[in-house]
C-alpha cells in the first residue's frame, strides 16, 4: 500500500511537534508540519500532500485562506480545520467551503487520530470508487471482436481461456490486425479488470527516459526529479501492463524488462528499496520474434519469459469472408455517427472490397468505411464511392496511366481532400452557402464553384432533408 502525506499547519511550533508524533501512529501516513505561513502557502500550492490538517486562527494567514488556497488548487485534497472556538458561524463557514472536518483543541489523541483517519478512508473510497467507474466505462465501452471466420473464432477461444489464467501472453499479428484490442478483452474477462490496464508503446519510450519511466524515480533522483513519480509497471499493480511494439526495446532495455520481470520487483531510480508489484504481463509485436531472437536482436530468455501463452491474429486477407461482416458493422456504425445510415457497397463495389489486400488490416478498413461514407451521394455505395487508393491498387497500372501518372495520384489525393472538407462544412453549416463560405473564407461564388467541381448538392444537407 502507498505512503499517504499529511500536512500539518501551526503557528504554534509545539502543535505542530504533538501532531506530527501522534499522527506517526497511524499505518502508512508521512507527516510533515509547518508552523511558518509562507512555506505553508507553497507546501499547500505543490500539492504533494494528500491530506491537509491546519490551524484556523493563525496571525499571518488564515485557516480558512488555507482551506480556499487547497480547494482551488487541488479540490481533491480533503482539509481539516483545528479550532479553539467553535462558534456555529465558522464550522458553517469551513464546512459550505470544503472542510472535510474539523477537531477541537485543545487536542485530543483519540479525536485527532479517529478524525484524519476516517477522513483518509473516505477518500481512498473516493478514489476506489473513479477507478472503478473508469473501468466500468472502458468495459461497457470495450469493442467486441467481430468476425465468424475459423481463425477470428480461435482467437476468441484463447482469449477466454487466458482469461482465466494468469499467465504472461504474446500476441502476434500485422499491422491493424487488433493485437491492442485483443490485450484489453484479455485483460477486461480477467479478474484483474477493475485494476488498471496499462498500454505502453515500446517504440516510443526515449532511450535515456527507460528506467524512469518503467520503474520510477525518487525526488532528486537526477536534475528535474522535483517529486517522486511512480514508473508504469507501479501503475499497473494488480491489473495488466501492456507492452506494445515489444521488438523495439533495445537490447540493454530488453535486459532491464527481464530482471523486473522475472522477479516482479524493481527499483525506482534513485532508490535502494526494492517495489514488489503483481502485474501480468501482455506483449505484442508485428515481428517474426523468432527471426530477431536468431539475429541476436531479441533476447533469447526474455523471449521464452513473455511466450507463455499466444495469440495470433492472422491478417484480413486471409479471412476474406471476414472483410464483408467488418464492413457491415463499421457502416452502420460510422453511418449512424455521420448522419448516413443505410449504406451499403452494391454487388461490384463489395467484390473489390472484398479482393483487396488489406494491408493496413482492419484499421485500414475502418478508415476505408469512413471515406466511403463521407464519400458516397446515395446510398447504395458504387465503386466510384470506393477510396482511391484500393480502387487504383485494384484497378492496377492501366488506371495509373492513364491519370498520368504521380501527378494525376496527387491530384485526385487533393480532390478527395477537398471534398471530404467540403462535406464536413456543408453538414456543420446544415447547407447554407452564406455559412459554408464565411467558414471557409472563401467567397459564396468560389463555393459555387467547388460544389459543381465536386459534384455535391447543397439541398442534401439541408436539415431535414430526404436521405
Ligand atoms: N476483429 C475485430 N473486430 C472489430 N474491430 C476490430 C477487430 N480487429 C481490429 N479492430 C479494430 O481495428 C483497429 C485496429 O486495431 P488495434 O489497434 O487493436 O490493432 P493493432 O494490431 O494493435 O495495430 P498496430 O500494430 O498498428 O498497433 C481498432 O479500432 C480495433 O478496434
Ligand atoms: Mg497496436
Amino acid at each position: 500500500m502507498t505512503e499517504a502525506r499529511m500536512l500539518v499547519i501551526d503557528d504554534d511550533e509545539a502543535i505542530c511537534r504533538f501532531c506530527e508524533s501522534a499522527l506517526t501512529r497511524l499505518p502508512n501516513l508521512n507527516v510533515t508540519s509547518e508552523n511558518r505561513a509562507r512555506n505553508a502557502v507553497r507546501l499547500c500550492e505543490s500539492g504533494k500532500f494528500d491530506i491537509v490538517l491546519t490551524d484556523l486562527n493563525m496571525p499571518e494567514i488564515s485557516g480558512v485562506e488555507i482551506l480556499k488556497l487547497v480547494k482551488e488548487s487541488h479540490p481533491d485534497i480533503p482539509v481539516i480545520i483545528m479550532t479553539g472556538y467553535p462558534s456555529l458561524d465558522n464550522s458553517v463557514q469551513c464546512l459550505r467551503l470544503g472542510a472535510a472536518d474539523y477537531v477541537l483543541k485543545p487536542l485530543l489523541l483519540e479525536d485527532l487520530l479517529s478524525t484524519v483517519s476516517r477522513v483518509l478512508e473516505e477518500k481512498r473510497l473516493q478514489q476506489e470508487n473513479r477507478l472503478l467507474r473508469h473501468h466500468l466505462e472502458r468495459k461497457s465501452s470495450l469493442i467486441d471482436i467481430i468476425g465468424e471466420s475459423e481463425a477470428i473464432q480461435t482467437v476468441c477461444n484463447n482469449i477466454s481461456n487466458l482469461a482465466e489464467t494468469n499467465v504472461d501472453v504474446l500476441i502476434w499479428g500485422e499491422t491493424g490486425t487488433g493485437k491492442e484490442l485483443v490485450a484489453r478483452n484479455i485483460h477486461s474477462s480477467s479478474d484483474r479488470s477493475l485494476k488498471p490496464f496499462v498500454p505502453v508503446d515500446c517504440s516510443a519510450i526515449p532511450p535515456d527516459l527507460f528506467e524512469s519511466e518503467f520503474f520510477g524515480h525518487e525526488r532528486g533522483a537526477f536534475t528535474g526529479a522535483t517529486q517522486r513519480t511512480l514508473g508504469l509497471m507501479e501503475y499497473a499493480d494488480g491489473g495488466t501492463l501492456f507492452l506494445d511494439e515489444i521488438a523495439e526495446l533495445t537490447l540493454p532495455q530488453q535486459a532491464k524488462l527481464l530482471r523486473s520481470l522475472q522477479e516482479r520487483s524493481f527499483r525506482r531510480v534513485g532508490s535502494r528499496q526494492e517495489v514488489s508489484v503483481d502485474i501480468r504481463l501482455l506483449a505484442a509485436t508485428n515481428r517474426d520474434l523468432k527471426e530477431e531472437v536468431k539475429a541476436k536482436r531479441f533476447r533469447e530468455d526474455l523471449y521464452f519469459r513473455i511466450y507463455v501463452g499466444e495469440v495470433r491474429l492472422p491478417p484480413l486477407r486471409q479471412r476474406v469472408g471476414d472483410v464483408e461482416i467488418l464492413l457491415e458493422h463499421y457502416l452502420e456504425v460510422f453511418g449512424r455517427e455521420m448522419n448516413r445510415p443505410d449504406r451499403r457497397p452494391n454487388p461490384e463495389a463489395l467484390q473489390m472490397l472484398s479482393s483487396y489486400g488489406w494491408p493496413g488490416n482492419v484499421r485500414e478498413l475502418i478508415n476505408s468505411v469512413r471515406r466511403m461514407l463521407a464519400m458516397s451521394r446515395r446510398k447504395s455505395l458504387s465503386v466510384e464511392d470506393v477510396p482511391l487508393d484500393i480502387r487504383s491498387a485494384m484497378e492496377g497500372l492501366s488506371e495509373k496511366t492513364q491519370l498520368g501518372g504521380f501527378l494525376g495520384e496527387k491530384a485526385r489525393t487533393m480532390e478527395l481532400f477537398e471534398y471530404e472538407y467540403m462535406v464536413s462544412i456543408l453538414k456543420t453549416c446544415g447547407g447554407d452557402i452564406s455559412a459554408v463560405a464565411r467558414m471557409a473564407d472563401i467567397s459564396r461564388q468560389s463555393v459555387y464553384r467547388m460544389l459543381e467541381r465536386l459534384s455535391l448538392d447543397a439541398n442534401e444537407f439541408r436539415v431535414g432533408a430526404e436521405e
